[in-house]
């Protein structure tokens, strides 16, 4: 079992919202924080408000959909500080128009950052965790993937976070063996900027279906994830955890 202080992490979208919260709640913890976003203005944000606080972080800029930004960001790492112990995928985008209103263009794109990023990301990661015999990786994905969409994002973002289950579970399998574990967080209605334009009327629908009548704040996610994260939760691997203020109740 390794400290957290000895150990590095990577979270992706971290420029703001879920990733950022959970950037600085990791580094509260004495990781150290590789703060990604395609964003470079918002990534300095989130390592600066780490470094307020006396935290370690470092910008890695880069698009997780492109694999030369991620072997690069992942070379950064190994180099600097011996590769990655926790990685945190979290980047993700969303579409909200009907499905027969998408074009081909724009299907490619949402699956490329919210699953093709999550896949590139795990395969750079885990040769480290594998020779170390320790890691966790945890992987943003929706309730929209039970929903088949129609919540919070279109048909296509909840295929895209259908997808981040299902590799989930099929990473965890082929990592257990090298002492890696696999999990998933399925928020509901988050409070972040990717929720803030939202109208009225489709807020109120949201919370009609939720037990509880209120979004999340981005640190109860990052609670959640934080916990898969650490060294404690060992024996938990492959499950995909609902924090969605009983909106699904499955
Ligand atoms: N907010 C919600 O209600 C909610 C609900 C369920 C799931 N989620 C998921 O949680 C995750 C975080 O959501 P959020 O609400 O904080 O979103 P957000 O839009 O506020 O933040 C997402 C961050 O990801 C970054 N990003 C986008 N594309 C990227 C790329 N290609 N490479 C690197 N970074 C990229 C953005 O710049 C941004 O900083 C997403 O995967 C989202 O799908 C959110």
């Amino acid at each position: 079992m390794k400290r957290w202080e000895e150990q590095t992490a990577l979270v992706t979208g971290a420029g703001r919202g879920i990733g950022r919260a959970t950037a600085i709640m990791l580094a509260s913890k004495g990781v150290r924080v590789a703060v990604n976003d395609i964003n470079p203005d918002t990534a300095q944000a989130t390592v600066e408000m780490i470094q307020t606080r006396n935290g370690k972080a470092v910008p890695a800029i880069g698009d997780v959909s492109n694999e030369h930004d991620v072997a690069q960001i992942h070379q950064t790492l190994n180099a600097q500080y011996g590769g990655v112990d926790i990685l945190v995928n979290n980047a993700g985008i969303i579409l909200k128009q009907p499905l027969q209103d998408v074009t081909e263009h724009e299907w490619d794109h949402i699956l490329a950052v919210n699953l093709k990023g999550v896949f590139l990301n795990i395969t750079h990661a885990s040769h480290h965790m594998a020779e170390q015999g320790y890691g966790r990786i945890v992987n943003i994905s929706s309730i929209a993937a039970k929903h088949g969409g129609g919540y919070l994002g279109n048909v296509a973002y909840g295929a895209s976070k259908a997808g981040v289950a299902s590799l989930t579970r099929g990473a965890a399998r082929e990592y257990a063996p090298n002492g890696i574990t696999v999990n998933a967080v399925m928020p509901g209605f988050t409070h972040t900027p990717m929720t803030d334009a939202m109208s009225n009327e489709t807020r109120n629908r949201i919370l009609a279906g939720m037990l509880i009548k209120r979004s999340a704040e981005p640190e109860e996610i990052a609670r959640v994830i934080t916990f898969l994260a650490s060294p404690e939760s060992g024996f938990i691997t492959g499950e995909t955890i609902d924090v969605d203020g009983g909106a699904t109740l499955d």
